[in-house]
């Protein structure tokens, strides 16, 4: 078991303020993220949260640290990367306001964050906008932590690996906090393109997988998750691997092989594979799990199913052409 795993025998362990900021996070992931910070982060390398939102895991995060007996609050760091604003594509909610909505002369919620994390701020730095503007491309340091809630798009997800996951050493630390979410396909085969170099850390904390680098991650590997140059076959042996290593959250509420199995289909969706998208997540509809909290994406891929025209769309018999296959 690597050191991370040994925090799940210390959930009884954390109280959180009753007070903590709104949050999208639940408890547990809180708690987790608060375990992370007081037992196992030392603030030698960046710790990074990619998403902060309205600060509630920043604040558990932040918390953690300051708790820690060897993070030095003087010269350790806690970097919070956030549009800190609402808008069309920016995935942030008015929840992140201190009203609960937006105000009608502003979008930006980041004085709220800021007054929220007021006992932290000498600690912590705060990178406000699009992320491809606020990370530094030549910055090649090596990253200790990465709380990644924030790759909600492919094009997201492209900046997250090219400027942080490329910076990962043996010892880093990564949650990925949407690991329950099928339609974020690309934290699942990631992973799987990952698994040789990584360990996981135990069952999924709720939504939130997290794992430790163990061995140096070759370049090529991380080349290839940053450019997306898997064909789909790849993606789908990726993500089973990953199946192979998870099942239910550590809750038991969350079953992981089926979030797992319906994450393929949109892989499948994504490259303009209908017909197959379907095939996978058809048989899915009878989960209890998935039928219950996804009856949307079921929708969703159905629907673009029934509009492909036998032999699948124009589109994709070219491409398939063109690669032949
Ligand atoms: C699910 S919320 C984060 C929730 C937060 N961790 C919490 O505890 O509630 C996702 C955040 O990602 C941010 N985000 C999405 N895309 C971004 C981008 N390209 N650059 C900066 N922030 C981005 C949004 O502004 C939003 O606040």
């Amino acid at each position: 078991m690597t050191k991370l795993g040994r925090l799940y025998s210390l959930f009884d362990t954390v109280t959180l303020p009753e007070n903590l900021p709104y949050t999208q996070c639940s408890a547990w992931e809180l708690q987790f993220l608060y375990l992370v910070g007081r037992h196992h982060l030392t603030g030698r390398d960046r710790i990074v949260e990619l998403g902060s939102g309205g600060g509630g895991s920043t604040y558990a995060l932040a918390l953690g640290l300051s708790e820690s007996p060897v993070f030095d609050r003087k010269t350790g760091r806690l970097h919070a990367y956030d549009f800190f604003r609402v808008g069309k594509g920016t995935f942030a909610s008015e929840k992140f306001f201190d009203s609960g909505h937006r105000p009608e002369d502003d979008t930006s919620f980041l004085d709220d964050f800021k007054g929220r994390l007021e006992p932290f701020l000498p600690f912590l730095e705060i990178h406000a906008g699009d992320l491809w503007q606020t990370s530094d491309p030549e910055d090649t340091s090596p990253v200790e932590f990465l709380h990644i809630d924030i790759a909600k798009t492919a094009r997201v997800f492209r900046c997250v690996s090219e400027r942080f996951l490329t910076r990962m050493r043996p010892g880093t630390v990564v949650l990925h906090q949407d690991f329950a979410g099928p339609r974020l396909p690309w934290l699942h085969h990631s992973t799987g393109a990952l698994l040789p170099y990584i360990e996981i850390a135990g069952p999924p904390i709720r939504s939130t997988l997290a794992f430790e680098v163990t061995k140096p991650i070759p370049a090529d590997v991380l080349e290839r998750i940053t450019e997306d140059d898997y064909t789909v076959d790849e993606k789908l042996a990726l993500i089973s691997a990953v199946q192979e290593r998870i099942d239910r959250d550590h809750t038991g509420g969350i079953p992981f092989k089926s979030v797992l199995e319906l994450s393929k289909a949109y892989v499948a969706h994504y490259d303009g594979q209908h017909r197959r998208a379907w095939s996978i997540a058809k048989p899915l509809t009878s989960d209890e799990y998935l039928s219950r909290t996804r009856a949307d994406h079921f929708e969703q891929l159905r629907k673009a199913y029934e509009k492909e025209p036998p032999g699948g769309s124009k589109l994709t018999r070219l491409l398939h052409k063109a690669v032949g296959r």
